[in-house]
């Protein structure tokens, strides 16, 4: 067992410390957000991650995970410490590492023995170095440290999953020992250990997400050619995946991505190569084809509608930046209100789990509490994010409470052929039925 501190308690700290509490060690995770530390001591969570409030409630009362605001308590004991606050981008896209460096600097002040600093949170390459730097000019008196990198690679809706069956473990440090003693944490999770220096441990975080990013963002343009030529790119998708050089996960052409993490990373890693005077066109593209889909989506419905939204009333199934998450981030139901309200249609929306979000985010959408009751009277439906529960959603129903049965479905979730069965007027994304006569 091992004493482990978080730093901050966000979709990224919360897993990676209850996680850690699971496997037997003793976690206390911190964060400056007072409301947010106070509601998890009252067993509130501060996000939606399916089976976190189980977990969290399980090990808190098992004595292995607690809550504070105070650095001196969370770093009582303590030999290792994950810095997960928020790296979030700054205005040309860089990240804002001000977070990052408060939590440096205040892990220093309160440090009392030698400490393992780790970086969970995604950060710039060399950051690693950045933050040693940080903690020894803070230190009231020189006390060892080590920096190690270990990059996180959860996704949202499958985190703790994501945390527990890893596909790699990526650990970056000059510090040999401080590797070895972080590789040990994991050694439970029976997962390959890449250990490595710093900065590289820092790149294969972004550039497997940038890759991510790009993959969904080539198969976001195939499926524009599959449309204009009659191809269905989910087949295609199908087909291309049996090779094991490409893979099947990730090909799911649609409205592309959002979230905290791919837009912010592709970001950074363009800024960070364009600050070294470099060209990034892969990138630059990924980012153009994935927030092209967006307005594609505002622009189809229109075709579907007779040219134009104007005085529509249009429904969006869902808000969250994918399923089974509460997290609005960059989610492109963001852009398609905003393009449809600009548009002149009047927008309502229904998710399952990202109304709080939406109600701050989306003040001029009109929210319902079930996808029925938002349906009745709309003239089109947009499928935004393929929850579960809209697959099997009762469509006569939805269909007789419309005033036009009209659906673009931005996530290909439903069938073409028995789409046109029911009588709707139905377009995806790179489906070829879409030009069956
Ligand atoms: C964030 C980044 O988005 C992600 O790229 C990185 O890999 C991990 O950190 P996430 O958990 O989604 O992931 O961040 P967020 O949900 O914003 O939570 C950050 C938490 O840090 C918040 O609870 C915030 O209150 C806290 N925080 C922020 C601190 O405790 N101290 C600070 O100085 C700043
Ligand atoms: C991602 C990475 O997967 C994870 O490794 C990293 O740690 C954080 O960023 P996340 O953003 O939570 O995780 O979710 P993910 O499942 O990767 O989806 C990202 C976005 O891509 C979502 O908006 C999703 O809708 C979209 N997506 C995903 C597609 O459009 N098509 C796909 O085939 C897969």
């Amino acid at each position: 067992m091992k004493q482990i501190c978080v730093i901050g308690v966000g979709y990224v700290g919360l897993v990676t410390g209850a996680c850690f509490a699971d496997l037997g060690n003793r976690v206390v995770a911190l964060d400056m957000n007072k409301k947010r530390i106070e509601n998890l001591k009252q067993g509130i969570m501060p996000i939606y991650e399916p089976g976190l409030d189980e977990l969290v409630k399980r090990n808190v009362k098992a004595g292995r995970l607690s809550f504070t605001t105070s650095y001196a308590e969370a770093l009582h004991g303590c030999e290792f410490i994950f810095i997960a606050v928020g790296t979030p981008s700054g205005v040309n896209g860089e990240a804002d590492l001000q977070y990052v460096a408060a939590a440096a600097r205040s892990i220093a002040q309160n440090m009392t023995g030698p400490l393992i600093i780790i970086n969970k949170s995604t950060v710039p390459i060399g950051t690693g170095d950045w933050v040693a730097d940080i903690v020894r000019s803070a230190q009231p008196k020189p006390i060892p440290f080590s920096v190690v990198s270990c990059p996180e690679f959860l996704r949202e809706g499958t985190a703790i999953s994501d945390f527990m069956n890893p596909h790699r473990i990526v650990i970056g440090s000059l510090d040999k020992e401080a590797a070895n003693k972080v590789a040990e944490l994991h050694l439970p999770l029976r997962a390959p250990i890449v250990i490595t220096d710093l900065r590289t441990a820092e790149m294969i975080k972004y550039a497997s997400n940038a890759f991510l990013a790009t993959k969904i963002s080539f198969i976001n343009e195939i499926a524009e050619i599959c449309e204009a030529l009659g191809a269905d790119v989910k087949e295609v998708a199908a087909g291309m995946g049996y090779d094991i050089r490409i893979g099947k996960l990730f090909l799911d052409a649609g409205l592309g991505w959002g979230g905290s993490c791919f837009p912010k990373d592709v970001r950074a890693l363009a800024y960070m190569a364009k600050e070294k005077a470099l060209e990034t066109p892969i990138l630059d593209a990924a980012v153009k084809v994935n927030y092209r889909q967006r307005k594609a989506a505002v622009q189809r419905t229109a075709e579907l509608l007779g040219g134009s939204v104007k005085g529509k009333t249009i429904g969006l199934l869902g808000l969250a930046f994918k399923p089974n998450t509460d997290d609005m981030r960059d989610a492109p139901s963001i852009d398609i209100a905003h393009g449809l309200i600009e548009s002149g249609a009047q927008v309502r929306a229904y998710d399952p789990a990202a109304m709080d979000a939406a109600r701050s985010i989306l003040p001029a959408v009109d929210l319902f509490d079930d996808p029925y009751s938002m349906a009745e009277g709309c003239d089109a439906l947009i499928v935004v994010t393929e929850w579960n529960e809209f697959k099997q959603l009762d469509l006569e129903r939805i269909k007789s409470l419309m005033r036009t049965p009209v659906i673009f479905d931005g996530r290909n979730i439903y069938d073409p052929i028995l789409m046109k069965q029911l009588g709707f007027t139905y377009r995806s994304v790179g489906r070829g039925y879409n030009h069956q006569p």
